[in-house]
C-alpha cells in the first residue's frame, strides 16, 4: 500500500515533531501494510525553495537510511504539499515539488479565502507547466463546502482529487465527512492517503482508519478502496497516467 500525503519527514514542518516521532510513525505505517510514503512536507513559501529543497532531501535520505539500518521494509519519496499563495500565480518553477518525481502536484488552498475561481487559476498555472493538478483534502474548504458542484467544475478543468481517509468518519468535521463521503462514492476522488502529522491521532493506521470507515453508521462504497489507496497512488510513483475519472454533478443535500 502507498501513503502518498504524509508529513513524516521530523522537525520540517507541523508534522512529525522528532526524530522519534518520525520512526514511530514509520513502523505505523509499514504494521499496517504501507511499503511507499511520499513525504509531503508543506511547501509554504516559494521564495524560499532552496531552503526547503536541502532541508526535505536531508531528511529524505536520514529517514531512508534508517528504514534500511533498521530492516523497515518502506521506501519513502520525496514530495510536498505546495500551499497555493498568489506568487503561485507568478509561475515559479513547480516541478522540484512534484511527487515522487512524477508530473503529479500536490496542492493545497487557505480553506476560507479559496474561491473556485481562484482555483481554476492556480489549477491553469499548474497545467501550463505540464504539471497535473492533485488537489489535497478538497472536502476542507469553504468553497467546496458550500458547492459541491466546484468539484466538478475542477475536474473539467483537469484537477485529480485526493481525500483524507480521516474525513470519511468525521475525524476532520461532519460536513468534511459528507463531502469526502460523496467524493469517494460517486467516484470523483482519484487517491485517499492519512495526511498525517502525528502518531498519537491523524496518524499512519490505515487499516485503523479503513476499519473505522466501515463501522461508519454512514455508508462508504469502499469497493475502489484499493485502487484509491494503492493502485492510483503506485501510477504516480512509477511515472504512469492516472485516469481522470468521470462522475455526476456533486449536489449538496439538505439536511
Ligand atoms: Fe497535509
Amino acid at each position: 500500500m502507498v501513503d502518498m500525503h504524509c508529513h513524516i519527514l521530523p522537525e520540517m514542518d507541523d508534522g512529525a515533531r522528532s526524530r522519534r516521532m518520525a520512526f514511530e510513525m514509520c513502523k505505523m505505517a509499514v504494521a499496517n501494510g504501507v511499503t511507499d510514503m511520499i513525504a509531503t512536507p508543506h511547501m509554504l513559501d516559494l521564495y524560499a525553495n532552496d531552503e526547503f529543497e536541502e532541508k526535505r532531501s536531508i531528511r529524505l535520505e536520514y529517514m531512508n537510511r534508517l528504514m534500511k539500518e533498521y530492516e523497515i521494509p518502506l521506501t519513502i519519496h520525496g514530495g510536498a504539499e505546495v500551499f497555493a499563495s498568489k506568487d503561485i500565480l507568478y509561475s515559479p518553477d513547480l516541478k522540484p515539488y512534484t511527487l515522487a518525481g512524477s508530473r503529479y502536484l500536490l496542492f493545497e488552498f487557505d480553506f476560507a479565502e479559496a474561491t473556485l475561481n481562484y482555483a481554476k487559476e492556480v489549477a491553469s498555472v499548474i497545467l501550463s507547466q505540464d504539471l497535473i493538478p492533485v488537489l489535497a483534502h478538497p472536502e476542507r474548504y469553504r468553497f467546496t463546502l458550500s458547492d459541491y458542484s466546484a468539484i466538478n467544475r475542477l475536474a473539467e478543468c483537469g484537477v485529480l482529487f485526493q481525500c483524507n481517509l480521516g474525513s470519511l468518519t468525521g475525524e476532520l468535521g461532519k460536513k468534511e465527512s459528507v463531502l469526502a463521503r460523496e467524493m469517494v462514492n460517486s467516484g470523483a476522488a482519484s487517491f485517499l492517503a492519512t495526511d498525517a502529522h502525528r502518531l498519537e491521532y491523524r496518524n499512519t493506521d490505515i487499516n485503523g482508519m479503513v476499519d473505522a470507515v466501515r463501522q461508519y453508521k454512514k455508508k462508504v462504497n469502499l469497493n475502489n478502496i484499493n485502487t484509491l489507496l494503492n493502485d492510483n497512488p503506485m501510477k504516480i510513483i512509477r511515472g504512469e497516467r492516472v485516469e481522470n475519472p468521470r462522475f455526476p454533478l456533486l449536489k449538496k443535500k439538505l439536511f
